[in-house]
């Protein structure tokens, strides 16, 4: 899954932008000792005297002497500084002033290598999608931050629930995002689908991706089931439901889903579902199949006529078409799905040129 632009050319050179945290309270209280209560806040005194001697700077200040080397600030500076009231002046002219420095205005504590300011994701947290391993946005904004430039690719090839593309996309990177799951891919699509903000939204390409029948077939049982239930925008069942011989729920009427990973579903697997739908006190639910039988159409046709139920026997060809009103509503971000391109065979390389060219696409983004 990627947000446009191939990507050919890695290059030799490395980006770092130190990031910045909070100082601890201990430094601020022993550093930022002062505050003239004048909304402001706290600041420290810096040193306005130049290291190296400087002719040039060398004047009389409001009656301090002019330091050994000069001042650091030329007199037009000086006389600016002091308006804006961020020269400090001690009570004897035998003494030095010195510039204030506000807390405020500092970027903070350069982040070393150890970083314990950034929590886990706990069970409340809005950003929270459910999936095992998801890391928090704000880690993934300090190291794509950290390490690259808007523009710049981002590539994360064991994407999870795409925690690195979603920041990615927000911090203007280009992206690329890979995982072996297509739950996971999933994810990362409703995920990427649903955010805005970026000034020049770019189309999303999903490669390898289950597009037909076939490859569904050879789905494990589990992606299978999730595939269904995020192709309707459903939701998962928990554990108690799931016990009951429902897998999930529909989208918006929130009513049960089976999924059977089968060809000709029959009517017993009808009669079950329509015993969990109705202890779960629903009037309508969904199987999924492959295909049905005729008697698994009768019995839902009973099913109706005896007790009102209305439950639908949907085909997988049906969600692949977006036939049933099962399948979830587009969404408003162009997202492509296409097959995996056919593998370079082994050895070929891509000429300097391509190189060149892909390097030269992928700068024109941002
Ligand atoms: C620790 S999770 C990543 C979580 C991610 N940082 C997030 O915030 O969601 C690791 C991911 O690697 C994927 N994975 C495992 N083996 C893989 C492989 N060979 N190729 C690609 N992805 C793989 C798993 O499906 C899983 O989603």
């Amino acid at each position: 899954m990627k947000s446009c632009q191939p990507i050919g050319a890695a290059s030799k050179a490395f980006t770092w932008n130190p990031q910045y945290g909070k100082h601890s309270q201990a430094y601020v209280a022993s550093k930022y000792r002062y505050d003239d209560r004048d909304g402001r806040g706290p600041y420290r005194l810096d040193n306005m005297t130049s290291p190296n001697p400087r002719p040039n700077m060398m004047y009389e200040w409001k009656g301090h002497a002019s330091p050994k080397y000069g001042w650091r600030y030329s007199r037009e500076t000086m006389q600016k500084l002091d308006e804006e009231g961020r020269i400090w002046y001690p009570a004897s002219k035998d003494k030095r002033p010195y510039l204030k420095r506000y807390l405020n205005e500092m970027s903070g504590r350069i982040l070393d290598n150890i970083w314990v300011d950034i929590s886990p994701i706990n069970s409340q947290a809005a950003e929270r999608l459910g999936y095992p391993t998801q890391k928090p946005e704000a880690l993934l904004e300090r190291i794509i931050q950290a390490s690259s430039n808007r523009g710049d690719v981002v590539l994360d090839p064991f994407c999870g629930c795409g925690t690195t593309i979603a920041v990615a996309e927000r911090l203007n990177r280009q992206w690329i995002g890979i995982d072996i799951s297509p739950t996971a891919v999933n994810i990362m699509k409703a995920r990427v689908q649903k955010l805005g903000g970026r000034e020049h939204p770019t189309e999303v390409r999903v490669y390898g991706m289950p597009t037909g029948e076939a490859e569904l077939r050879e789905l494990r049982p589990f992606e299978f089931q999730n595939w269904v239930i995020q192709r309707v925008d459903g939701t998962h069942s928990p554990k108690k439901t799931g016990d009951m011989g429902i897998d999930g729920f529909s989208f918006l009427e929130h009513a049960p889903i089976q999924v059977k990973r089968s060809d000709r579903v029959g009517r017993n697997v009808v009669d079950n579902f329509e015993t969990a739908v109705e202890r779960h006190g629903a009037k309508s639910g969904y199987i999924v199949a492959f295909s049905f039988t005729r008697g698994a159409h009768e019995e839902v046709a009973r099913a109706k006529a005896a007790k009102g139920l209305e439950l639908e026997l949907v085909t997988v060809k049906d969600l692949l078409l977006g036939t049933s009103e099962l399948v979830a509503p587009v969404l408003n971000r162009s997202v492509v799905d296409l097959p995996l391109p056919p593998a370079r065979p082994k050895g070929a390389r891509p000429t300097a040129e391509q190189l060149v060219e892909s390097d030269q696409r992928s700068t024109e983004v941002a």
